[in-house]
Order: structure tokens, then C-alpha cells, then sequence
């Protein structure tokens, strides 16, 4: 067995944690939307189409956050095509995802969800083929008061009192070679420029995320981001981060991942701080993680590609108890980040690389939902940033590496604590040393193990890799458990 100690004092504070760290995202990609979140005429859905017990799991997910309607989808969409009644909307194709789109959910019915949910929109403009104009009467349309012609068609189609969209992206992966209207980082921030201006001169009180690079492997990694955040200055308030990552074929190189995920958040931050140096402004660009996720068996080819049907089966990954791992270092390396990582959407909720898999029947849970419900149940208060004594082992990709993964949040008189044995061998010993706060009970405490790496839920057998109650605390001077090799604990402590 190892052994590892976090040294925690409250007032080593990294910032407040945001609850839209917790945000997902729902495309029109495959089966998201239609037989995902919307199917009218099913008997488990409500009168508004949408299925009531995904509804119920995304609740349980606790999502902040919904980020709409792409993605790549977003890039050809035409948002008019999508209000007003049902039978009058066009059919049009998705180049995206070569599949054929009806248009019977558009802004209203999305908007409405979100109520549902409780969660808040997150629109992602067409920047590829579409306006800065249609950009900028969507924001109409969503937000003005009625008198004008936007708003007075949102009235027209049943909504009088305006919806108050807050976030909106600026368009979606503009530097990917894939994408509809893809353009050199110039002639983005151009659009960009025009969109953002033109939007918030409708409604000053929106926040907008400019398009970051698609991600560390990209080409225009850095230079991209630097160039537009340089660039757009107060015009943006967020850029992106999008990541998406995938097994390496070693599961503990697999469970080293976190280091590139901290390292990409810090590099990204870098850019945005010395833009903010540069323009003596003081305003920081924040960061935005607005697609991630693990991905990489359900991927390209036949995968992606609808041949021009309604709701294609595209994009549906199974996920192992090994990636439900993985994803609880990505929330983790959030909270670590709490400073700069203001949003972050998990891609995507449902059906599509989704921790919810539907048919139409019901649903099971994938592995990655327990994992990302461990930790958004214990969502608000502080970051803290700890000083680990922990082993380390050099992974190829990612050097030295502690074999423990770790969040800490301080809320009131409440100490959440996320730990991750990466040891794929060994059980762990972990003593939290907390030099001035007193850990008086573990109040909740929950495991993610399996004896199986590659373990999956499925619909014969939805409950094969779930999280169980474990309050196996030791508390005396220091708090300590022992963690099973390669297993993850979420707890809540109770502060004197
Ligand atoms: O989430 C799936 C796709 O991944 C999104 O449409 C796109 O933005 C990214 O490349």
C-alpha cells in the first residue's frame, strides 16, 4: 500500500468555485435532441415532448449550464428556421453531421427546457455561415422587450416576456479545417468583432465566449487563442476550451491525462493574462471549457457521418469505469482552476458521447454520469489549494505524475473532498492534514470502484459500475481512508 497526505489551510484559497463549471451541452447531432431530450408522443414524455425521465437524470446531474445548438451543427444553422409553428419550419440538411434536420425544436422549445431544468441557455451563434446580423436578431428575439420585429415575433410565437439570454457563444471551433465557414484567425476575429459588437449593442448585459483553438492538438494551439483574445479585448468575456480525450492503450498512462488538462487551462490563462497586462485594461478574459469530454471509440466514419437521415445513431460511446474515472479528473482539475475555469459544458448529455443513453423504453446511466453527479452534488464555496506528499511515476506522455488526483472546495462550515487513486495496482492510504480546520464528521461519503477497468452499464445491466456509500474515515488528529487501487471518493466533511 502507498501512502499520500494533502496538507489543506484555509486560507491557501485558489477562488470561489462556479456552479457553471457544471454545465453540459445538447446539439442537434444523432440522437441528443430528437429521442434524447425530445420525443413527442412517447409515453414517458411530458406535453411539452421532452422525456421526463432524462429530464429527472439530468436533475440529478445537477447541470447549471446547457450549451445549444452546436457545435459544428451550429456553423450551418439558421435559427428562424426553428420558431414559429411546427408545421411551417423547413426541413433542411445538417452538412455537419450529414443528417436531415426537421426543425420541430428550435430556440423556444430549448428555452423552455432549460426552465425545466433550471439550468441556464448557453446560445451558440452561427459564425460560419451565417450574419453577424442573424447574430445579433437572435439576441433580439431572445431578449428585448417587445415593440420591435424580433421580439414581436418571439411574442407572436407565445412568449411575450423576454427570455434574458446571458451567454452566448461566437460561433463554434472556427479554426478546425471541418468546420462549415472555417477561416484563418483574422478573419474570425473580424466576424467576431462585428458579431460581438452588433450583439451587445442590442443587449449590453450578455457575456460572450469567443472560439478558442478545438484543442492542444490543434496547429493553432496558442497563437490562435492569443490572437483573439489579444484582439476582441472587452468584446470578449470568455474564450473556449475544448478538449476531448481518448485511452492510450495503458490504463495508468490513461489516468495521467489530468497533468495536459491543468496544462492546457494554465496555458490558456497565460495568454489571457498577458493580454490583460498588454492592455493596461485590468479586465481578464476568463475561461470557458464549454466542450469536453472522453471520446475516441464512436468516432469519424460511419460513426459521424447520418447518410441523410432524421436522427442517426452517431457518436454514441460506450463508456468504461476507466473513463468515468477520467472524467472525474477533468471536474477535479476544474476546481483546482477555480480562478480562471468560470463555465465548463460536459459534451454532451445525451445519447451523443453523453452520460444518459436512451431508447424508447427508458434509460441507463453510463459511468461517467456517477462520476460527474459525485461531484457536482457537492458544488459551491472555495477552492483550496493543497500541497500533496504523495509518490509520483513518469508517464510517457505527461512526465511526473503524484499517483493521487485531488479537489478540495471549503463551503461555511463544510470541507468537500475529491480524491483519485491513480495506483492501478495498489491501495492507498490518504491523510488529510488540516492544519486549522477541524474535520469533525464525514457528513457524506461516496466510491467509484470497479475491480474491472473496462466495465460498462448497459441496459441489462445498468447498474454495473455506480457509486456506493463508503464512510470509511478514520478521524482523529488527521482524517484518513484507504482507497482501493484505481478508485475515486467524494466526501463531505462537517467543520467544527
Ligand atoms: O461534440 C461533438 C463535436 O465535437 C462538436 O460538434 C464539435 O464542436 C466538436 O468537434
Amino acid at each position: 500500500m502507498i501512502k499520500a497526505t494533502l496538507h489543506l489551510h484555509s486560507k491557501f484559497q485558489v477562488g470561489e468555485v462556479d456552479d457553471r463549471i457544471f454545465g453540459g451541452f445538447i446539439e442537434h447531432l444523432g440522437r441528443c435532441v430528437y429521442n434524447g431530450i425530445y420525443e413527442p408522443g412517447n409515453r414517458l414524455s411530458n406535453e411539452a415532448g421532452f422525456r421526463s425521465d432524462v429530464l429527472q437524470a439530468l436533475r440529478e446531474m445537477n447541470v447549471s449550464v446547457a450549451r445549444y445548438p452546436g457545435g459544428n451543427f451550429a456553423s450551418g444553422y439558421h435559427w428562424q428556421d426553428g420558431i414559429g409553428p411546427q408545421s411551417h419550419r423547413p426541413t433542411t440538411r445538417d452538412l455537419a453531421w450529414q443528417s436531415t434536420e426537421p426543425n420541430t425544436f428550435g430556440t423556444d422549445e430549448f428555452l423552455r427546457y432549460c426552465r425545466e431544468l433550471n439550468c441556464e441557455p448557453m446560445l451558440c451563434t452561427n459564425l460560419g455561415t451565417g450574419t453577424p446580423e442573424e447574430a445579433m436578431s437572435w439576441v433580439e428575439y431572445c431578449n428585448s422587450p417587445t415593440g420591435t420585429k424580433f421580439a414581436n415575433l418571439r411574442e407572436e410565437n407565445g412568449n411575450p416576456s423576454p427570455y434574458d439570454v446571458k451567454l452566448w457563444c461566437l460561433g463554434n471551433e472556427m479554426d478546425g479545417p471541418w468546420q462549415l465557414g472555417h477561416v484563418p484567425v483574422e478573419e474570425y476575429v473580424n466576424r467576431a468583432r462585428q458579431a460581438a459588437k452588433m450583439m451587445k449593442d442590442c443587449d449590453p448585459s450578455i457575456q460572450t465566449v469567443a472560439c478558442g483553438s478545438s484543442g492542444p492538438q490543434m496547429p493553432t494551439f496558442i497563437d490562435w487563442d492569443r490572437t483573439v483574445i489579444e484582439q476582441l479585448g472587452g468584446l470578449a468575456d470568455y474564450i473556449s476550451l475544448h478538449r476531448y480525450v481518448g485511452h492510450p492503450g495503458d490504463d495508468q498512462e490513461y489516468l495521467a491525462i489530468s497533468s495536459s488538462i491543468d496544462s492546457q487551462i494554465e496555458t490558456i490563462d497565460e495568454c489571457a493574462r498577458v493580454a490583460s497586462r498588454k492592455h493596461r485594461s485590468g479586465r481578464r478574459t476568463y475561461l470557458c471549457f464549454d466542450e469536453w469530454n472522453v471520446w475516441y471509440r464512436a468516432r469519424g466514419g460511419v460513426y459521424s457521418d447520418g447518410r441523410g437521415q432524421f436522427a442517426p445513431p452517431l457518436l454514441e460511446e460506450q463508456y468504461t469505469f476507466a473513463d468515468a474515472l477520467v472524467v472525474a479528473m477533468f471536474l477535479m482539475s476544474f476546481i483546482r482552476h477555480a480562478d480562471s475555469v468560470k463555465i465548463a459544458n460536459l459534451a454532451q448529455l445525451v445519447n451523443v458521447i453523453a452520460p444518459i443513453f436512451t431508447n424508447s423504453d427508458g434509460l441507463f446511466k453510463q459511468t461517467i454520469f456517477h462520476a460527474f453527479r459525485m461531484i457536482s452534488s457537492r458544488k459551491g464555496g472555495t477552492a483550496l489549494q493543497a500541497t500533496l506528499d504523495c509518490e509520483t511515476y513518469q508517464s510517457k506522455e505527461h512526465g511526473e505524475v503524484p499517483f493521487l488526483d485531488y479537489a478540495c472546495i471549503l463551503d461555511d462550515d463544510e470541507l468537500k473532498i475529491f480524491l483519485l487513486n491513480r495506483n492501478i495496482h495498489e491501495s492507498m492510504e490518504i491523510s488529510i492534514d488540516s492544519l486549522d480546520l477541524d474535520l469533525q464528521t464525514a457528513s457524506s461519503s461516496e466510491i467509484l470502484h470497479h475491480q474491472d477497468m473496462t466495465a460498462t452499464n448497459s441496459f441489462d445491466d445498468p447498474n454495473e459500475v455506480k457509486s456506493v456509500e463508503m464512510n470509511a474515515w478514520q478521524i482523529q488528529n488527521q482524517a484518513t481512508i484507504e482507497l482501493p487501487a484505481h478508485s475515486f471518493v467524494a466526501t463531505t466533511f462537517k467543520l467544527q
